[in-house]
């Protein structure tokens, strides 16, 4: 990198600070952001990627030829993961709302489940691995779906993995990393075409509380990028 780069990248773990013109960030935790992408883009990509990243590669090691269930796929880091499954080669099982069946296809889910009209764990079984970003009953009862052997991921149950309920499966809590390797990876894979960016939703900074709202709702499809000015 050379002086007058843009870059991109997410603030360090216990950080904060990102709603601002001006922030002070660790050269060695941002990346090169190309021409290619635009500031909003890579401001939507980074940290869906990086926990992407981690979960699916670093901590479930999934393989080609896998079964995956990635649960709450319409959200920001399932897309990511989703699409990066597909590309590892696996075969995608993923849950979400009728309304956003379309946009998972077009990710490249294999298999969608509308989990307001069927219970998941009466139509999906024998999973390698599973991916869980929704929490809560979701992520206690992910467990039933993985055949003997299986590891199941989670980022929405707080600092541990959730305990198991059986004793032939792995439960992981991603340690979600700030590097560069993973940015740029990032940015490889959506140069290749591998990933798509998010759908993105943009609000200006001044409307912090009604995004967050929205985000808190658990329903907004892809990403929320701020407009800072
Ligand atoms: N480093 C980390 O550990 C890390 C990093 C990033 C995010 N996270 C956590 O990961 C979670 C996901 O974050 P995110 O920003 O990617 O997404 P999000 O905004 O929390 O998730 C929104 C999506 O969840 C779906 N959803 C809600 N309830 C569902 C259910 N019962 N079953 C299936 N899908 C459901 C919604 O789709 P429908 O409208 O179709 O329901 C919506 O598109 C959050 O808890 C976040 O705090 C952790």
């Amino acid at each position: 990198m050379k002086t007058g780069d843009a870059v991109f990248g997410v603030c360090d773990v216990g950080q904060e600070g990102a709603y601002a013109e001006k922030i002070a960030i660790k050269a060695a935790i941002v990346a090169k952001k190309p021409n290619s992408v635009s500031h909003v883009e890579a401001a939507a990509l980074a940290l869906i990627g990086l926990t992407a990243l981690v979960t699916v590669e670093d901590t479930l090691h999934l393989k080609s030829g896998e079964t995956i269930l990635i649960q709450g796929g319409a959200g920001g880091v399932a897309g990511f993961a989703v699409q990066l499954a597909k590309h590892i080669g696996a075969r995608v099982i993923t849950t979400a709302s009728a309304a956003n069946h379309d946009y998972l296809y077009n990710l490249g889910a294999d298999e969608i489940i509308d989990y307001n009209a069927q219970d998941f764990t009466e139509v999906v079984s024998n999973c390698d691995a599973v991916f869980d970003t929704v929490g809560g009953d979701v992520a206690q009862q992910s467990f039933a779906v993985l055949k003997p052997g299986g590891r199941a991921a989670f980022i929405a149950s707080g600092p541990n993995a959730p305990e198991p309920p059986r004793d032939d499966v792995q439960s992981l809590r991603p340690k979600v990393s700030r590097d560069r390797a993973h940015l740029a990876r990032i940015i490889d894979l959506v140069q290749a075409g591998a990933v798509r960016v998010p759908e993105i939703t943009r609000y200006p900074l001044s409307e912090a509380a009604a995004a967050h709202r929205v985000s808190e709702a658990r329903h907004l499809r892809g990403k929320l990028v701020f407009d800072v000015r």
